[in-house]
């Protein structure tokens, strides 16, 4: 019998992560609020960023994506030589779990918490280990600290979490990296930051300067609404970013990402636009399925997690998706009784709100 190529021991065990349902079979009303994606669609400046880039895909991209790295520095008042962008904020994560962690190590991350994150250390060779959440849903900081062993390579949190919509706060983080070994990696994955209004968020650029064993990840994919162009983008210590760049694929982000990165990057007014948009139709959201009876965790990202357990969330995903509206299934998380649904437009609020009640009437 002839002998197949065998992936490392592991691979195997990795279920693909499944992304959220993009097309709803059967009707042209075409709702999608399963992926978290920007409610208010590409900006204008960055659509034409892209149309003028048109005749010059045949040259190879800016290998150190210099001019967006200086536009994120500027922003963000940043070293642009410790930003280090990737394919998405995905393969910053997988980056650092493939140069950090490998077979006998411990990769920690929280129950309820992003699913890349065991994904990731099992393609390193790495063993996952789950904190059990707190009672919000949320990382149980202490936990996790305890949880360290001289095993433990990587922390993997989510800020605000994705997708419980709970965040923690300056403090708890600073707790948090006080007790940490100094050796131990602390990835906080803040792709929902633009979304918070707590003034408490710990944003986490200082604190790097400060623990040069703290990597920042974000994304292109919520507020900048770029999610298929690919982009996202970390600031690391010297040390964290050498080794990034090291690992990373000489031309790891394409030339169309780095020119709409730098046009989203230059018109914050778009940004503040969505941010606005984001916090009137959460809270608006929030406050009309509250008025339905349901529970709806209070959320600091552009997604609500809503407790559908009288009803049975199943039968009310596939009720929404026969009507052209999709939301995300929660199982994969342990969150079966849960659909996570997306802040799009006001229209598509309005709408999934109006279905949820004819649903739950129905129901009655
Ligand atoms: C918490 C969190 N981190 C990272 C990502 C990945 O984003 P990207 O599109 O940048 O790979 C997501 C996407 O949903 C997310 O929810």
């Amino acid at each position: 019998m002839t002998q197949l190529p065998q992936p490392r021991p592991g691979i195997l065990d990795i279920a693909p992560y499944i992304g959220g349902e993009a097309k709803a079979p059967g009707t042209t009303r075409q709702i999608r609020l399963a992926s978290n994606e920007g409610a208010l669609g590409t900006a204008p400046s960055v659509a034409s960023a892209l149309h003028d880039y048109a005749s010059d895909p045949h040259r190879y991209p800016d290998g150190s994506a210099l001019a967006l790295r200086q536009a994120l520095a500027k922003l963000h008042g940043l070293d642009a030589d410790r930003i280090v962008c990737g394919a998405g904020s995905d393969e910053l994560l997988q980056m650092l779990a493939k140069a950090y962690a490998g077979p006998g190590d411990e990769v920690i991350s929280s129950q309820h918490g992003f699913l890349i994150y065991p994904i990731a250390a099992k393609a390193a060779g790495a063993t996952p280990v789950e904190v059990a959440a707190a009672k919000t849903l949320g990382a149980d900081l202490d936990a996790i600290a305890r949880r360290v062993t001289a095993n433990t390579r990587i922390i993997f949190l989510a800020n605000p979490n994705n997708p419980t919509g709970t965040m923690f706060g300056q403090q708890e983080v600073e707790q948090l990296l006080g007790k940490l070994p100094s050796n131990v990696l602390l990835v906080l994955d803040n792709a929902y930051a633009e979304y918070v209004d707590r003034a408490d968020y710990p944003h986490g650029f200082d604190l790097v300067d400060r623990f040069p064993n703290l990597v920042v990840t974000r994304t292109f994919s919520k507020i900048y609404a770029l999610a298929g162009l690919r982009l996202g983008w970390c600031y690391a210590s010297g040390p964290v970013a050498d080794v990034l760049n090291r690992v990373r694929g000489p031309f790891n982000i394409s030339q169309a990402a780095i020119v709409c990165g730098v046009a989203a990057v230059e018109d914050q007014a778009f940004i503040q636009r969505s941010v606005a948009h984001n916090s009137e139709w959460r809270a608006w959201t929030t406050s009309e399925l509250g008025k339905l009876g349901l529970a709806v965790m209070p959320s600091q990202g552009n997604f609500v997690l809503v407790d559908f357990r009288s009803i049975g969330a199943e039968r009310v995903r596939q009720a929404l998706k026969s009507q052209g509206i999709l939301v995300r299934q929660m199982n994969a998380y342990g969150l079966p009784d849960y659909l996570r649904i997306t802040i799009g437009t006001g229209d598509e609020m309005r709408e999934v709100v109006e279905a949820l009640r004819n649903i739950l009437r129905q129901a009655a």
